[in-house]
């Protein structure tokens, strides 16, 4: 982190912060929009994150104030709040609810929040920030909620209070993330496994596209209404609780009960990604790179072409890589609709690939791109 919390608090709060607390952000590297339809998915954490400073205060308040944002906000504690509006601080006040709904008591303290996450990117700066929250809390006032516990939470701030109905792959992935793994989620029964990343001649480069994610809520909630709509259909036919319960094989068999084709599509996407992850986690234990980076490739054809949550930003990145010669995969990572690609870049090229792209990406789309060359980061931590 470039700045110094502990001196920020000061300034800000005129009072030294008790504790400092670092909750990182996301990468998916493949299954996508599938955890709400109960697929297998493989995100990680980053080095990215959100650092929370937090210190007690006498008058029964919560404040929040951050670094990123102008709004400041202070709430009553012990009362559940409103959302409001579009504010930040409706993810910190959303995860102060739950914990108020369960009967904890908390009271009386001062946050201040700092990230680095790009915002809008699809690396998930917003269950950062739950996590984050919910983590901070738990330690601080001795709560007893296991991590599990703080996930699902996190989720239901989404879905409940912000109205985005997610599923639980990105507040997962912040809280169960370790150094240099990987974390294989099944999203129907929460089991999973961390999987050494090991990506020998390879590096992992993130690539910003700056689109911000206009609509990106309303076609988020509207594909996950699509799914609903399958999965209602193929039950006329099998009893089924998600779509990732079928492989591609069983749902070619099934699949002629979908006769609209964007609902046919969609869960097409939905069953053949699945199918990848499974292939892709394969690949990555036994060190088949190429594999992988074929997988990825494939995955961002289906979100561009079947679930249509890509866009000319995105499709321009993994475009540009598909020719360039030193990279085996890359592909559109989160939401969607805007926000990050991510690419297998042999090393050596990390400069090479940086001018050559943002020369092609700022000739098509008419602004620059970001790129990283990003670390697989751990789960939250007290500093
Ligand atoms: C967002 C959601 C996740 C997941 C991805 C797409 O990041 O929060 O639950 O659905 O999109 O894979």
């Amino acid at each position: 982190m470039n700045i110094n919390l502990e001196e920020k608090f000061a300034e800000q709060y005129d009072k030294k912060s008790d504790a400092i607390y670092f909750t990182p952000g996301r990468v998916n590297l493949i299954g996508e929009h599938i955890d709400y339809n109960g697929g297998l998915v493989m995100p990680c954490a980053i080095t990215l994150g959100t650092w929370l400073a937090i210190a007690p205060n006498n008058d029964h308040k919560f404040r929040f104030k951050s670094l990123n944002f102008e709004i400041e906000t202070t709430v009553e504690s012990n009362i559940l709040n409103e959302k409001d509006g579009s504010n930040w601080a409706n993810y910190p006040i959303g995860v102060i609810n739950e914990m108020i709904r369960d009967g904890k008591e908390i009271t009386g303290l001062d946050f201040l929040f700092y990230g680095n996450i790009p915002i809008g990117s699809g690396l998930s700066s917003s269950a950062s920030i739950e996590i984050a929250t919910a983590y901070a809390l738990n330690d601080y006032f001795n709560l007893g909620y296991d991590r599990l516990e703080l996930v699902k939470m996190a989720k239901r701030v989404e879905n409940d209070f912000i109205g985005l109905n997610s599923g639980i792959m990105d507040q997962f992935a912040v809280a169960f993330g370790e150094k240099n793994k990987a974390i294989v989620l099944d999203c129907e029964t929460l089991k999973y496994k961390l999987v050494d990343v090991d990506l020998g001649n390879y590096v992992l480069a993130i690539i910003n596209t700056n689109k911000p994610r206009e609509l990106a809520d309303s076609k988020y909630n509207e594909r996950v209404a699509e799914c609903q709509t399958a999965l209602k259909l193929l039950n006329e036919e099998i009893t089924l609780h998600y779509l990732c319960e079928l492989n591609a094989e069983k749902f070619a068999l099934h699949s002629h009960v979908i006769t609209d084709e964007t609902i046919l599509n969609r869960a097409t996407h939905v069953v053949k990604e699945n199918d990848r992850v499974h292939l892709a986690a394969k690949a990555l234990n036994s060190g088949n790179l190429e594999e992988f980076g074929r997988l990825m490739y494939a995955s961002h054809q289906s979100l561009r072409n079947l679930y249509e949550v890509s866009g000319k930003e995105l499709d321009a990145v993994v475009d540009f890589c598909t020719d360039y010669e030193h990279v085996i995969g890359a592909r559109m990572t989160g939401a969607g609709f805007g926000g990050c690609a991510i690419a297998l870049l042999e090393k050596g090229y990390e400069e090479d690939f940086a001018k050559y792209l943002t020369d092609y990406y700022v000739a098509k789309i008419g602004y620059h791109a970001a790129i990283y060359i990003s670390e697989i980061g751990s789960g939250p931590t007290k500093l």
